[in-house]
């Protein structure tokens, strides 16, 4: 089974959301491929404009955060049914960011990739060491007992739609890729166990994608990679460079 390729951008807490329409509109030809998912996961407030200006094109909308209840008192949050509403397909989940400078721990990552599941929203969820673990060589662990808990009560079906992000935290915005054979090992380490927690059909169907520092000049050797189905790019997302990620 071939599994098709996902090339997502994490434009995090960058563009306005007249820059946002402005991005839109450098990458529109850039991005053409209709083999790869090319997604575009925005800030909040940029979700409308985008969808409206990728309209008629093969870009896919995601999010990059939302919070487990449908709605109420939650100031400041926004909902799966918000989201959904608004025309978004998948939302990051687990992002090292959202638990290292936030806090989220993984029992709510958990009810967050469930809650995603149940609203119709397919989730991105990431993984990934920190440079103490990687130096430690506990990397590994660490990474099955994030996917372990994460996926806790998510059933088979629903990880066949799911994707994984793995990104090494010593990797993300600092320049330093992991290698393409350090990316290919965890990714391969992370769909044997999917296989281990479900069964081969689900580990071939799960995409997995590498993420931190993907750029024009190194994504052609990391998705060669046999379990490297795609990327899931910060910095270079923001930029032409993006097009050439999407071709490579
Ligand atoms: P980067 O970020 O490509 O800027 O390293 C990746 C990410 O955090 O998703």
């Amino acid at each position: 089974m071939s599994r098709r390729r996902i090339i997502a951008g994490n434009w995090k807490m960058n563009k306005t959301p007249s820059e946002a329409v402005a991005l839109c509109a450098e990458l529109k030809d850039l991005v053409k491929n209709d083999a790869v998912d090319v997604v575009y996961c925005v800030p909040a407030i940029d979700i409308v404009p985008v969808v409206e200006a990728v309209k008629g094109t093969n870009v896919i909308v995601g999010a990059e955060n939302f919070y487990i209840e449908d709605k109420g008192a939650f100031t400041g949050e926004i909902s799966a049914p918000m989201l959904k509403d608004a025309g978004v397909t998948y939302i990051i989940i687990g992002h090292s960011e959202r638990r290292d400078i936030f806090g989220e721990n993984d029992i709510l990552i958990n009810a967050k990739v469930k809650k995603a599941f149940a609203s119709g929203l397919k989730p991105i969820l990431c993984c990934g060491e920190s440079l103490a673990l990687r130096k430690a060589g506990t990397y590994a662990e660490w990474i099955r007992r994030q996917i372990t808990w994460d996926l806790s009560g998510v059933t088979a079906d629903q990880v066949k739609e799911l994707v994984i992000a793995y990104e090494p935290i010593w990797a993300i915005g600092t320049g330093e890729t992991a290698t393409a054979d350090q990316a290919q090992e965890v990714c391969k380490m992370i769909r044997d166990l999917i296989a281990e927690l479900y069964d081969a059909a689900t580990a071939e169907a799960v995409r997995i994608q590498y993420g931190g520092a993907m750029n024009a000049g190194n994504a052609a050797e990391l998705l060669s990679k046999p379990d490297i189905d795609g990327g899931l790019i910060g910095g270079a997302s923001l930029k032409a460079d993006f097009g050439q990620i999407v071709n490579a």
